[in-house]
């Protein structure tokens, strides 16, 4: 058989509230052209991100059920972390609320002023724990990371020879640590091959500079690996991701992705003085090391969670569904990043809406439109989120790009609601030339794409 089908059937639902034009145009308007603003009821199709916006299997629900809610020694925590040290065969596992919190752990822990950590590329939370401590938050991707048209199996590595030369030119103890994150987000969700990985620890190693993953979207980094690295193609799922944490010395998990939770995260290391000293840290702000900032249920539904994401079945049709939505929108003319990872679909807004300068944010003008058109929320990440201001004009300066990210949530839309999603992309298609640029009214100093106040120009 050809057709991959959604490998579950649905059990609960939650009705959509359906829209009109008219009422949409009065809730943009409302949210002054910031999708952020808008109620969720307000959204027929919710592409903001894959974080957190899952659908829990009916063993995870069952799972929540039995949470043991005591605050020491909780038997939900050392459920999870059975599974967590078989995932990742790493010995400490410490929860926390989400991955942001472990990112602030480990960098208060062992960053400061004038340390530098490299990473194929940053996720925004993540330089921002770096950078919040003093330390430089240093992006090596491979040449071409962020050219959409550019195709490779493995855009999301490092660049090993960028890395040489990084590491030779900085004094060891300026480097307390170093990252990969897989799948590497900010480049389009572009996956990591196991041969980076192994190449990126053994330099890290070869210098004493402990490595840890950021692997948020771990199963589907090693989805990838099978998929595409040869020699992995009849190894099991489980064997691939633990080998791909083999090679590090720990990892930080935003467990809202992989994880298939709503809410939770995961720092797991191997040394025994960081974590007794990520331990203290919990303490302080997390919570006690057998919940961290998590309810039992919650520690209940990630150990399922965890236990259920590496299903070939289930990662094809996610593979599946995000290329069926790639495939389609090539067609109609509109560019994208290629190839496709799974957790996104990333449109190129500044190729595809040439009229509109970049800061005019034409990220911002497509985000509006299919919102306009079809009550579908996606995000921009360009010059809106990412870009700074000209001291002069006032204007905002251009980001390296000007993307429109159509994320996909975890077993949650069906393949007619990417018919629709390709429906509104085509009649916009028609009129793109027609589209118009924003302007920003107002604007907080930083992070200014959550709360920024906008308006089209005539
Ligand atoms: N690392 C990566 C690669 C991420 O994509 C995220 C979150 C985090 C760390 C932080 O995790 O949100 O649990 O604190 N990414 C979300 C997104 C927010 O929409 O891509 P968190």
């Amino acid at each position: 058989m050809e057709t991959i089908i959604e490998p579950f059937r649905i059990r609960t639902v939650e009705r959509l509230q359906m829209s009109t034009e008219e009422e949409r145009m009065a809730a943009l308007e409302r949210a002054h052209f910031n999708l952020f603003s808008l109620h969720s009821k307000e959204v027929l199709i919710d592409l903001l991100t894959d974080s957190g916006t899952g659908a829990m299997s009916t063993k995870q629900w069952a799972a929540l059920m039995m949470g043991d809610e005591s605050y020491a020694g909780s038997e939900s925590f050392f459920d999870l972390e059975k599974t967590v040290r078989k995932l990742t065969g790493y010995k400490h596992v410490i929860p926390v609320h989400q991955g942001r919190a472990a990112e602030r752990i480990l960098f208060q822990t062992l960053c400061a002023e004038g340390k530098r950590i490299p990473n194929n590329t940053h996720f925004d939370t993540t330089r921002a724990n770096i950078e919040f401590t003093g330390a430089e938050a240093i992006d090596l991707p491979v040449d071409g990371a962020l050219d959409p048209s550019r195709e490779a199996p493995f855009k999301g590595n490092m660049d090993l020879d960028k890395l040489d030369r990084f590491l030779e030119e900085t004094p060891t103890e300026e480097v307390p640590f170093g990252l990969l994150t897989i799948t590497n987000n900010t480049t389009g969700g572009q996956p990591v091959s196991m041969e980076n990985i192994r190449e990126v620890a053994r330099r890290y190693h070869a210098k004493g500079i402990p490595f840890f993953l950021d692997a948020a979207r771990f199963a589907e980094n090693a989805f990838f690996i099978k998929k595409r690295e040869p020699g992995y193609k009849d190894r099991p799922l489980d064997e691939i991701a633990l080998e791909m944490f083999s090679y590090a010395d720990g990892c930080l998990i935003s467990a809202k992705k992989d994880g298939l939770v709503n809410i939770g995260g995961l720092l797991v290391l191997n040394d025994d003085a960081l974590a007794a000293q990520a331990k203290n840290l919990l303490i302080l702000t997390e919570g006690f090391p057998t919940y961290g900032g998590l309810a039992g249920r919650d520690m209940a539904a990630l150990a399922q969670g965890l236990r259920e994401v590496l299903d070939v079945d289930y990662l094809e049709y996610r593979l599946a569904s995000a290329q069926y939505l790639g495939r389609a929108l090539t067609f109609l003319g509109v560019p994208i990043v290629k190839p496709c990872g799974i957790h996104a679909i990333y449109v190129d807004a500044r190729a595809w809406l040439p009229q509109i300068p970049p800061k005019e944010l034409p990220g911002q003008s497509l985000c509006c439109e299919l919102y306009l058109r079809g009550g579908i929320r996606a995000v921009e990440i360009g010059t809106l989120m990412f870009g700074g201001t000209d001291p002069q004009t006032g204007e905002p300066t251009p980001a390296d790009l000007d993307l429109v990210r159509l994320t996909l949530p975890r077993r949650v839309y069906t393949q007619s609601h990417f018919d629709w999603v390709i429906e509104v992309f085509s009649g916009i298609a028609r009129n793109r030339e027609k589209l118009k640029g924003y302007r920003i009214l107002e604007e907080a100093p930083f992070l200014r794409a959550f709360t920024a106040k906008l308006a089209p120009i005539p």
